[in-house]
C-alpha cells in the first residue's frame, strides 16, 4: 500500500521534482562532508579554492543527473510514445468510422449515440435525426419478431451477429443491407455499446435476381428443347421403326417355312430382334429426355417408374412412400412437378455415384400448406462441413431449382446415417410465369 503510494507520488511531476530537490540537498551535504573531511586532508588546502568550487557542482551533476533522467526524462519519453500510439489509433478509428460503410453506435439499451456520414447517405437520416432513437426507425416490416429475437440471442451469446436485413430509408424505400453488429464490452465484461456496420447490397441482390431469372430461363429452354427432341424422335424415328417392324412381320408371314427359306427366316427373326432393341433404346432416350409419364400420370407415378428403373439398373433397393390420395397429387403444377422430378433424378444419380448405399427411401407429401419431397439413402453421407465444389453442379442445381420456386432445400443426415435431400415448396410454387420450369 505504502509502496504504491510512494510509487505514485514519485511518478507524478511534483513528487519527482521534490525528490530531486531532496536528493540534491543530500548529495550536496555528502559532497561537502567528503571535500572537508576526506579530500582536503589528502590533497591539502593549498590547492586553489577555485578547484574545490569547481569540484562541488561537478560531483553534484554526476550524482544527480542519472536520477533526473530516470525520474523525469524517461517517463516523459514513454508518455510521448504512448501519446503517439494513441494518436495514430485515434486517426485509424476516425478514418474507419467515416468509411464507405454505414456505421451506427448505440448504448447498451440500443439508443443511437452516433452515426457516420455514410449512414446518413444510405438511410437519409442525419446524425441529429438518428441520435437518441433506436435502430427500429429503420425497420421495414419484412422481418418478423422471431428474426430479431434470434438476432439478439446470438448477439448475447457470441457478442457478434451478421446477416442480411431489409431496412426502410427515411423516404420509405426498402433496401437490403449486409449488417454486422459487434457488442463492445466494458471493464467488467458488461455490454456498454453496440456498433453496427452495414452496406447497401441492392446492386448485388439485383444481380443475383437477374442470374436467377436467367438460370430459370435456361432451364425452361432446356426442358422445352428436350421435350421437342423427344417428340421428334417419337414421331419420326419411332414411327419409322414401327413401320419397319410391321414390314418385317409381313415378310415373315409371306415366307412359308421350308428348307430353302429357313436361312432367310432366321435373318428376319434376327432383324425383328434388332428392331425391338432399337425400339427399346428409343423409348429409354425419349423417357430420359422428357418423362411423358409425368404429364400423363403425375409426379408420384413418375417417381415410382424412375425408382423401378434405378433398382433394375443399379441393384439398389428403392421405395416411394406417398401418403396422399393420388388424385390430389395430379393437381401439382407443371413447374414444381418437373423440378421435383429432376431433383429426384440427380439425387438418385448421386446415390449411385457417391453414397455406397444399399437402400433409398423416397417420401412425397403435399397438402394445402406445402409440398414435401425427401430422398434418403443409407450410404456414407456428406462429410462434416462439406462445401460444394466449384465443379459440382448437382447439389447447386437442386438449390437453384428450389430457389426459383421460393422453396427450401436441406441436405442432412437421416437417423440411420447417409444423406437426406429434403425439399419443401410452397403450394403455389410455379404459378409465377417468370419461373416456369
Ligand atoms: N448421396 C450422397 N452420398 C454421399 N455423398 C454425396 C451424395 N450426394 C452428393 N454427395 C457428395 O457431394 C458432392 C457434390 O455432389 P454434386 O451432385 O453437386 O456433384 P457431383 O455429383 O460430384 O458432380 P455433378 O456435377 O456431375 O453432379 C459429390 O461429389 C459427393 O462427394
Ligand atoms: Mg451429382
Amino acid at each position: 500500500m505504502v509502496k504504491h503510494l510512494l510509487k505514485d507520488f514519485l511518478s507524478s511531476p511534483r513528487g519527482a521534482m521534490g525528490f530531486i530537490a531532496l536528493l540534491m540537498l543530500a548529495a550536496e551535504f555528502l559532497i561537502m562532508v567528503m571535500i572537508e573531511i576526506v579530500l582536503k586532508p589528502v590533497f591539502g588546502p593549498h590547492i586553489s579554492v577555485v578547484f574545490w568550487e569547481f569540484l562541488d557542482p561537478l560531483l553534484l551533476i554526476v550524482i544527480v543527473t542519472p536520477f533526473i533522467y530516470v525520474l523525469n526524462v524517461r517517463p516523459l519519453e514513454r508518455q510521448k510514445i504512448i501519446l503517439q500510439q494513441q494518436f495514430s489509433e485515434l486517426s485509424i478509428t476516425a478514418v474507419t468510422f467515416e468509411s464507405r460503410e454505414g456505421v451506427m453506435v448505440t448504448d447498451a439499451d440500443n439508443n443511437i449515440l452516433r452515426v457516420n456520414h455514410s449512414f446518413s447517405e444510405i438511410t437519409g437520416y442525419t446524425n441529429r435525426e438518428a441520435i437518441g432513437k433506436t435502430p427500429g426507425i429503420l425497420h421495414s416490416g419484412r422481418h418478423n419478431k422471431e428474426f430479431y429475437r434470434n438476432m439478439w440471442q446470438i448477439l448475447a451469446r457470441d457478442r457478434f451477429w451478421c446477416g442480411e436485413v431489409w431496412n426502410r430509408k427515411k423516404n420509405g424505400d426498402i433496401y437490403p443491407e449486409w449488417l454486422a453488429i459487434t457488442a463492445v464490452l466494458g471493464a467488467e465484461g458488461q455490454v456498454t455499446n453496440y456498433v453496427g456496420i452495414f452496406s447497401d447490397i441492392s446492386d448485388r441482390k439485383a444481380g443475383e435476381e437477374q442470374l436467377r431469372k436467367l438460370t430459370a430461363h435456361i432451364q425452361t429452354a432446356r426442358e422445352e428443347e428436350k421435350t421437342r427432341i423427344a417428340r421428334e424422335i417419337h414421331d419420326d424415328l419411332g414411327g419409322t421403326l414401327t413401320a419397319l417392324k410391321m414390314d418385317v412381320y409381313r415378310l415373315a408371314g409371306k415366307l412359308s417355312a421350308n428348307e430353302q427359306t429357313a436361312p432367310l427366316l432366321e435373318r428376319v427373326e434376327s432383324m425383328t430382334q434388332l428392331i425391338d432393341n432399337a425400339v427399346g433404346v428409343t423409348r429409354r432416350v425419349i423417357s430420359d429426355l422428357h418423362p411423358t409419364i409425368l404429364d400423363d400420370l403425375g409426379l408420384v407415378a413418375a417417381l415410382e417408374w424412375q425408382c423401378d428403373q434405378f433398382r433394375k439398373r443399379t441393384g439398389i433397393a428403392c421405395e416411394v412412400i406417398c401418403a396422399d390420395d393420388k388424385d390430389d397429387e395430379k393437381k401439382l403444377e407443371k413447374a414444381p412437378a418437373i423440378n421435383l422430378f429432376r431433383i429426384f433424378q440427380e439425387a438418385l444419380t448421386n446415390v449411385a455415384q457417391h453414397s455406397g448405399a444399399t437402400r433409398v427411401r423416397v417420401e412425397f407429401h403435399q397438402d394445402d400448406e406445402e409440398i414435401n419431397l425427401s430422398i434418403s439413402d443409407n450410404g456414407r453421407g456428406l462429410p462434416e462441413g462439406h462445401v460444394i465444389a466449384q465443379t459440382s453442379y448437382g447439389l447447386r442445381g437442386m438449390r437453384e431449382r428450389v430457389a426459383q420456386l421460393d422453396g427450401q432445400i436441406r441436405f442432412d443426415s437421416p437417423p440411420g446415417g447417409g444423406l437426406r435431400v429434403a425439399v419443401t415448396l410452397p403450394p403455389a410454387a410455379g404459378n409465377n410465369e417468370e419461373r416456369k420450369i
